[in-house]
């Protein structure tokens, strides 16, 4: 009989599990395998899925979302892959230098904003640094099913090339990498053109490199509905504000170095959420009054909603002002 699953009062329920495996792929990339507590199988997901990785840190909750890059139909494990940011709030620094093999952590259940369409003829993937990790368990799906498949993937440089050198010994006819300090770059106007119809394009990686695949092949004439991106934004720090929250009856002070998602929560308020990364629009909130400005940083209001001020995405958005009434 299996265990019934932990709820939480918000956002997806979640797994207790124990690192199995913790492994530098290098300098700036540690892959993180898991198994279950319960010796229960995991959930199967679909390639392209994120889990949120709940971190325990000296008492403060970090909660992070991270792709699944294990084969989907593999129930015996999950596996992540984390790029160490120095800059960061401390997520993935805390990954790196405190989580070690045998430790209980928790993850959510998998959630997928990235999925493939499986009506696709043919799959072009186009992945950045580490922005390959939900290509790795989009791939092994499509392999699973003869899917028809083309990766191409730029780094840095051979070292810092995360999985680059697996992936083309595995599938040479398949991966494509280019090497950013050899000035070689992927060539996306030809590869655009004359794609068989029905091919669906893919990219997950840097800001830059998403804006640039998007335009690319609207100027191309590509449908918006076949190019499919993924892009979690981190949290940024900023300075501190306060909140009014008009149904919960309360004001809370959100900290330099906490999201107002965070905030909320460290408060008891009960606030959606599932990305925690500005893609899946859980915790729109709406604005009843402000007296300042936004700093939007989410993916999932448009530029007109975000010039309305009348909603915040409170999971990486913040505010700086006088004052902020929310309808939480
Ligand atoms: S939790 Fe997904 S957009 Fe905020």
């Amino acid at each position: 009989m299996s265990a019934a699953p932990q709820k939480t009062k918000s956002g997806a329920e979640q797994i207790e599990v124990t690192v199995s495996a913790v492994v530098p792929v290098n300098d700036l990339v540690t892959r993180f395998e898991f198994s279950r507590v319960d010796g229960q199988p995991f959930p199967t997901f679909s390639g392209g899925a994120h889990t949120v990785v709940i971190m325990n840190d000296d008492g403060r909750r970090r909660m992070n979302p991270y792709s699944l890059m294990s084969d989907p139909a593999d129930t015996s494990t999950y596996a992540i892959s984390v790029r160490r940011d120095d800059a960061g709030r401390g997520g993935s620094l805390f990954m790196h230098t405190q989580v070690k093999v045998g430790d209980v952590m928790t993850l959510s259940y998998p959630v997928n904003l990235f999925s493939l369409d499986l009506r696709a003829r043919k799959n072009l993937f186009f992945a950045g640094g580490i922005g390959i990790t939900p290509f790795l368990s989009m791939i092994a799906q499509l392999e699973r099913m003869n899917g028809n498949w083309e990766l191409h993937y730029s780094v840095r440089s051979a070292d810092l090339g995360t999985y680059a050198d697996d992936l083309k010994t595995k599938y040479p006819n398949n991966v494509h990498v280019y090497y950013d300090d050899q000035s070689q770059s992927i060539p996306l106007t030809d590869l655009l053109d004359g794609q068989p119809l029905g091919t669906n394009a893919y990219v997950c990686g840097p800001k830059g490199m998403i804006a640039w695949v998007h335009a690319s092949a609207k100027e191309a004439g590509w449908p918006d509905a076949q190019v499919h991106s993924e892009e979690f934004t981190a949290p940024q720090p900023g300075k501190p504000f306060e909140v009014r929250l008009c149904k919960s009856d309360m004001t809370i002070k959100v900290g330099e170095n906490e999201s107002l998602l965070e905030a909320l929560e460290r408060e008891g308020v009960d606030a959606p959420f599932l990305c925690r990364g500005g893609a899946c629009g859980q915790c729109e909130t709406t604005v009843v009054s402000h007296d300042g400005e936004f700093i939007h940083r989410d993916h999932w209001l448009d530029d007109d909603q975000h010039a309305s001020g009348t909603k915040i995405m409170p999971c990486v958005s913040r505010f700086v002002g006088a004052s902020l009434l929310l309808d939480r």
